[in-house]
């Protein structure tokens, strides 16, 4: 075929061990961008009695993160444990959960050495050839002291060092239940119970996550995770076309960098068609370049799942083509907090770009329809951010990443600012007072995720 050295199964096979649209990363090969967060969690679970919180905006690829460290740190000999939240889960039904992922009998024969050691807890024995139901574990454990004595005995017997990993945290409806897992971190710790705890969830802000008590969570190191830097996204796409040989267009990884918005699902999902229109290029290809990417950009688009897309269907559906234009104007640039007068100014290049006929819409016509995208019949895109008037933001911040894509479909190039993304500052230390220096120039800002509003 169009690939040399590979025929439709060995290209198929070896495409889904280098693009991951579908599920969570699990090894550090294929981490991208993520070097400092990694070791910031190592360095956090040598610390007897720390646990992690990883908590971030939806999709940016906090259980690739955890997962990848779990996997980092779990010794050898067995695996990670892996429970999900999920809405009607409480404190006991997630322990209960935790109990059988690592004493469940699947487990004990997957690993031959742990063959005979069943696991007996108040009555209910593991291992033994029956599966124990979640409802009967849960139904043990009364207390938070329970929940610490029941893992005291998974992490004697799961392994030498074991770790789970609690996905999706924020799905566990209550507060209440949620809060539990602070007491029974400190417990642990208390008890020297050799078992760690990475949590995942979706939240701007650790008390949306916490409730009113993080400061309960004593024990956690918290890693707010922001979309994907710059080098993270390319090199999605370049290592996995590396994987066959391939190089890319300089642009191209560009351009994939620029529409994804950091979103990490879009880069493989792009990357993944790409590679498959490379393959059925009817001549040798060596470089992906425009074309694979045109064609691989329109096939993403369509597979990207319905209950993503449909906020923007409902913007745009059915409306004149000129709304169209006002929309991608929102997703311009790299902020994710944007005000009007930016978003009509992107607005005046994007009708220039579309070649749209008559004038663009002035500042005040251009307002009345942003304020439209709040409201439920225009998919309710965007949300004014607190305090700040004129000012607005993606409601689902990984929406703005598939407009990106739409536009781009449609032969508008959005900018974000490529080159120079992230200002670090490297506070030279002021040696006598020991603070941050008031030297900092206007309009840098120091320690700012990309997430936060800037300032005026
Ligand atoms: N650092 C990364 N490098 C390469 N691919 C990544 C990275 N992080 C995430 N991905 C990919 O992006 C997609 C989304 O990642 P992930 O599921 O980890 O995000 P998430 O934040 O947990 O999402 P959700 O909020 O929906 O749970 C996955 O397909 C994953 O393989
Ligand atoms: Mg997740």
């Amino acid at each position: 075929m169009s690939i040399n050295g590979f025929d439709k199964d060995s290209f198929g096979l070896q495409l889904s061990e280098v693009v991951f649209p579908s599920r969570p990363i699990r090894s550090i090969q294929h981490l991208m961008g993520r070097d400092e967060e990694l070791e910031t969690i190592e360095r956090a679970l040598y610390q007897a009695g720390r646990h992690i919180f990883i908590f971030g905006d939806r999709g940016v690829g906090k259980s690739s993160l955890g997962a990848t460290a779990a996997y980092q740190y779990q010794a050898s000999g067995a695996e990670p444990i892996f429970v999900a939240g999920s809405v009607d889960d409480t404190f006991k039904s997630v322990i209960a959960n935790i109990a059988n992922q690592a004493l469940g009998r699947s487990r004990l024969e997957a690993t031959k050495r742990q063959e005979n050691i069943g696991v007996e807890w108040r009555g209910l024995k593991w291992g033994s050839g029956v599966e124990i139901s979640t409802i009967e574990v849960a139904s043990q454990i009364q207390t938070v002291g329970d929940a610490t004595e029941l893992l005291k005995q998974v992490a004697e017997r799961h392994s030498q060092k074991s770790i789970v990993v609690v996905d999706e945290f924020d799905a566990i409806g209550s507060v209440e239940e949620r809060n539990k897992f602070a007491s029974l971190l400190k417990q642990l710790g208390d008890q020297s119970v050799n078992l760690k705890f990475i949590f995942t969830g979706i939240g701007e802000t650790l008390d949306e996550l916490l409730g009113a008590h993080p400061s309960a969570f004593r024990q956690l190191e918290t890693v707010q995770l922001f979309r994907l830097s710059w080098e993270g996204r390319r090199e999605i796409v370049t290592s996995a076309a590396e994987a066959f040989g391939l190089s890319v267009d300089d642009n191209v990884s560009w351009r994939i960098a620029i529409v994804s918005d950091g979103f990490p699902y879009y880069v493989q999902l792009i990357t993944e068609k790409m590679l498959w229109e490379a393959f059925a290029d009817p001549v040798i290809v060596e470089q992906m370049g425009p074309q694979h990417y045109q064609l691989g950009l329109r096939k993403a688009i369509q597979s990207i799942n319905a209950e993503l897309k449909r906020p923007y269907e409902r913007a745009v559906l059915h409306r004149e083509q000129e709304f169209e234009t006002v929309v991608w104007a929102t997703a311009d640039g790299e902020d994710l907090y944007r005000n009007l007068r930016d978003m009509h100014e992107s607005y005046r290049v994007v009708f220039r770009k579309a070649e749209r006929e008559g004038e663009p819409l002035p500042q005040t016509k251009f307002t009345e329809q942003v304020r439209k995208l709040k409201s439920k019949g225009f998919g309710e895109i965007l949300q004014p951010v607190e305090k700040r008037p004129g000012w607005y933001t993606y409601k689902e911040k990984m929406l703005r990443g598939f407009v990106r894509m739409q536009a781009e479909a449609n032969g508008i190039e959005l900018s974000g600012e490529k080159e120079a993304p992230r200002q670090r500052m490297h506070v030279p230390g002021n040696a006598r007072t020991g603070y941050r220096g008031s030297s900092i120039p206007k309009g840098v800002r120091v320690n700012v995720g990309r997430n936060e509003v800037p300032d005026d």
